[in-house]
């Protein structure tokens, strides 16, 4: 079965609708390459001659140089590599470092068998791009798959040939740091965007000189961390885990996608890097995935922290279990050869996982081109530049534009504004603005908001830091931000007072006809892994400094530069205009400016929701329905309820302060009254219907402004009926429409099975006679609904 999202993707082409291109859609049969025949024999060949230490060399990778866990240190490995003893390293980039342990595996280990490289390419290699939260907020897969493609590319001329990219993690709470490695909150936008990065990375062809292996992590449901705590353990129902955490995976396993990484967590109290029924079962026999798995960092060693046994225990479950490698972890190599000759692991165990492993080693091409050309260095071109800066303006999202008394909207910001006062920690820190996983990325490339603006604004741009990121009351978070190299002095005795600092800045934006303030939090070791936070607020001083600022009565822009969603509740109540820009990249200020002098419209929503407060998460849109929910149906939609024995909380809305699907434009949309194709339709013509449409719901949208904008228009589904209670309301379908001033465009979203289906109590996706209310509209608060009866 093909998974949702499919044919949306081609309803964006028939729409119009520009960005998409082709590329992020073809049906490509998973893994032809590594299922091919001449491939095979070559792998079968290779395995009848090596030893078993041999084999097991091929299962190993071990990282040389950066660590983010614990290492496995003093290894000697150009002796290691000269015996076949390592399958692949990670953290060894560039021409020439990799060609030093190539030489040596090639030319002097017994069967010449090469090392896969690889790295985490997060967002961009060496370009650096927004952050892959932003990237799911431009609701484009051609966006993702561009990132990937140039990622792809610098890869490989590093001698890199796998990415442990894309995370497909679904994540539904912002305390957990790596929400801003993901796509958010929701598994149809996560599947669409997870399949966009694979083709992006592979091509479709992993042979090609400037194809990688996408690794797709973490499997499985690492986002579902508890309390959002990061490594914590994972507890949910198959029905869950299946419907929701699991499709992102599938989908870009279905998209060919070369190798997977085992999580951290536990799932229902079975590690995931021991855990057969998502590695075998799951993975391999319902999927037929025939790539192969590596662990996550020490993973496998950590197994023994889960106390499900020692070393040797623990190497054996993974194993068989389906970890084929073990990253950094170094218990394969000590553990595993001695129990395949004492019977107790069967040596086709060892061989399954080798084959694997050499299967993509092969499908790489690594064989006949094991080395890498030495190129010029890097340097981020103007076309890379153009790329990042138009990746960058797609992923913003306009939060909120309040008309200003005598003002007007006050985005976007036009001539009259004489003077411009660029207030924040965030202004001019190019490391910062280059976002949380950038390993190759190099901050001296960051354009940042006050070059930019300096550039359009000359001496019309005033400017004050106004604090630092953090300040004295953080010096937990500050040991650990500054872990890897100091980021912010740990000395904050010699720190600027901000009292002081907040006081200039003040004085700053009196001068000016409106504040422009750049807040968020430290990207750095903040933002990503082992950074999890109980609070959502702005970090350091910079509350006091937004409220300072705002008291002035001076019009303020609010932009927001952060990887999770903050709590904004304050800044919703105060500030006019609220732009989410995330983590921009290199061409952060360019982008910024582009958008807030309204060169470029935004067109960028959230994929994922903002919560009023903390408590609220884990926040997300499709929760299940409660026999009292407190708002009538939904109980998210921002609407107060006295009522008081209801699902609610005593202090707070349910409701997300903006929304899943949320983002405004320059200009305005108009929806008409949705229809379906069909109202009815036998469910067993949906059953039979396989991946094809049964219905098509119809729109008409309208810009009814006065400049050009692109509307993400997305439709919302809810099974009224089912034998096993579906959320209130799930996205199934989107597509950019791009449409000028007062412009119509008919938007049409085909459903079939896909989108219709769910996991019934036999853990078999299904459709029953039920009503189906269908809504379509600029975010997931739209109104404009119709319906569908599915009937016996
Ligand atoms: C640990 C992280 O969880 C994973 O995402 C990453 O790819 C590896 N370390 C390698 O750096």
């Amino acid at each position: 079965m093909k998974l949702s999202g499919y044919r949306s993707a081609g309803l964006l082409l028939l729409v119009v609708i520009g960005c998409l291109s082709a590329l992020a859609q073809s049906d490509v049969a998973p893994n032809a390459k590594l299922a091919s025949k001449d491939l095979s024999l070559r792998v079968e060949a290779l395995l009848k001659k090596m030893t078993l230490e041999e084999k097991i060399g091929q299962l190993m990778q071990y990282s040389v140089g950066n660590a983010t866990g614990p290492n496995a240190s003093n290894l000697k490995y150009d002796e290691m590599a000269a015996k076949g003893q390592v399958g692949s390293f990670l953290n060894v980039v560039g021409a020439e470092a990799t060609n030093h342990y190539q030489h040596i595996a090639v030319e002097k280990s017994r069967l010449h068998i090469p090392i896969l490289f690889g790295q985490d390419v997060i967002h961009g290699h060496r370009t650096t791009f927004p952050v892959p939260l932003a990237i799911a907020a431009s609701f484009d897969p051609a966006v993702a798959e561009l990132v990937a493609r140039t990622g792809a590319t610098e890869a490989r001329a590093d001698g890199l040939a796998w990415v442990f990219s894309p995370m497909v993690d679904i994540a539904r709470d912002p305390r957990w740091g790596r929400i801003v490695e993901s796509s958010g909150e929701d598994p149809y936008l996560g599947s669409a965007m997870a399949r966009a990065w694979v083709k992006g990375y592979q091509q479709d062809d992993l042979s090609k000189s400037d194809s990688v292996a996408a690794c797709v992590k973490h499997f499985a449901a690492y986002g579902a961390a508890i309390a959002g705590r990061d490594y914590n353990a994972v507890d949910m129902s198959e029905i869950t885990l299946r419907q929701v955490y699991l499709e992102p995976y599938h989908a870009a396993v279905e998209a060919g996608a070369a190798t997977l990484m085992s999580s951290f967590n536990s799932i229902n109290g079975v590690p995931a890097s021991a855990n057969p029924f998502i590695l075998t079962q799951v993975l391999r026999k319902e999927w037929g995935f025939d790539g192969f798995v590596v662990s996550d960092w020490g993973a496998v060693s950590e197994l023994i922290n889960h106390s499900i046994g020692d070393g040797p225990t623990v190497a054996r479950r993974a194993l068989e279990a389906g970890v084929d490698m073990d990253m950094e972890g170094n218990l394969y190599a000590t553990v595993i050869a001695a129990q395949v000759r004492s019977g107790k692991i069967p040596e086709a165990v060892v061989d399954e996982a080798a084959r694997r492993i050499l299967r993509v080693k092969f499908a790489l091409g690594l064989f006949d081109n094991p080395y890498t050309p030495v190129g010029p260095a890097y340097d981020a071109t103007p076309e890379r530049r153009a790329a990042a800066r138009k990746v960058a303006q797609e992923t913003f999202v306009l939060l909120k534009n309040d008309p200003v008394e005598g003002v007007g909207a006050l985005l976007p910001l036009t001539s009259k504004a004489k003077k411009v006062a660029l207030i924040g920690p965030l202004a001019d820190n190019q490391r910062e603005l280059l976002g949380a996983w950038a390993v190759t990325g190099d901050p001296k490339y960051v354009v940042t908001l006050r070059t930019a603006l300096q550039e359009r604004l000359g001496d019309r741009l005033l400017y004050a830091p106004g604090c630092d990121l953090l300040s004295g009351k953080d010096a937990n978070v500050l040991k650990h931000v500054n872990f890897g190299g100091p980021m912010i002095s740990d000395d904050q005795s010699a720190a600027p007072d901000d009292a002081k600092t907040i006081a200039e800045a003040v004085e700053t934006a009196k001068k000016a006809d409106v504040a422009i303030l750049a807040l968020g939090e430290p990207t750095n070791w903040m933002e990503g892994e082992a950074s999890s936070r109980a609070t959502l607020g702005f970090t350091g001083a910079q509350q006091q400094l937004l409220e300072a600022v705002v008291a002035t009565g001076k019009p303020v822009v609010l932009v927001v530069l952060a990887g999770r969603p903050l709590e904004l509740k304050w800044a919703a109540a105060h500030v006019a205009a609220i732009l989410e820009a995330w983590s921009p990249g290199i061409e952060a200020g360019h982008a910024v400016a582009d958008v807030l002098f309204g060169d470029v419209n935004p067109s960028g929503k959230l994929p994922s929701s903002f919560p009023r407060a903390v408590g609220q998460e884990p926040l997300y849109l499709a929760q299940l329905p409660t026999g009292r929910p407190a708002h009538g149906d939904l109980g998210h939609f921002p609407r107060n309820s006295a009522e008081k024995f209801v699902s609610r909380y005593m202090d707070e809305e349910n409701s997300a302060l903006f929304p899943f699907g949320w983002g405004l434009s320059y200009t305005r949309f108009s929806y008409a009254q949705p229809t379906v194709s069909r109202t009815e339709v036998p469910v067993g013509e949906v059953i039979g219907s396989g991946s094809k449409a049964v219905v098509t719901v119809g729109v008409d949208v309208k810009n009814t402004g006065s400049i050009a904008g692109t509307e993400v228009v997305q439709l919302y589904i809810r099974n009224t009926a089912a034998s096993v209670e579906q959320p209130v309301r799930e996205l199934k379908g989107f597509a950019r429409v791009v449409l000028a001033p007062g412009e119509q465009k008919h938007v049409e979203f085909p459903l079939g099975f896909d989108e219709l289906n769910f996991i019934n109590t036999d853990m078999k996706r299904t459709v029953e006679p039920t009503a189906y209310k269908i809504w379509v509209g600029g975010s997931s608060l739209a109104t404009a609904e119709t319906g569908l009866q599915l009937v016996e």
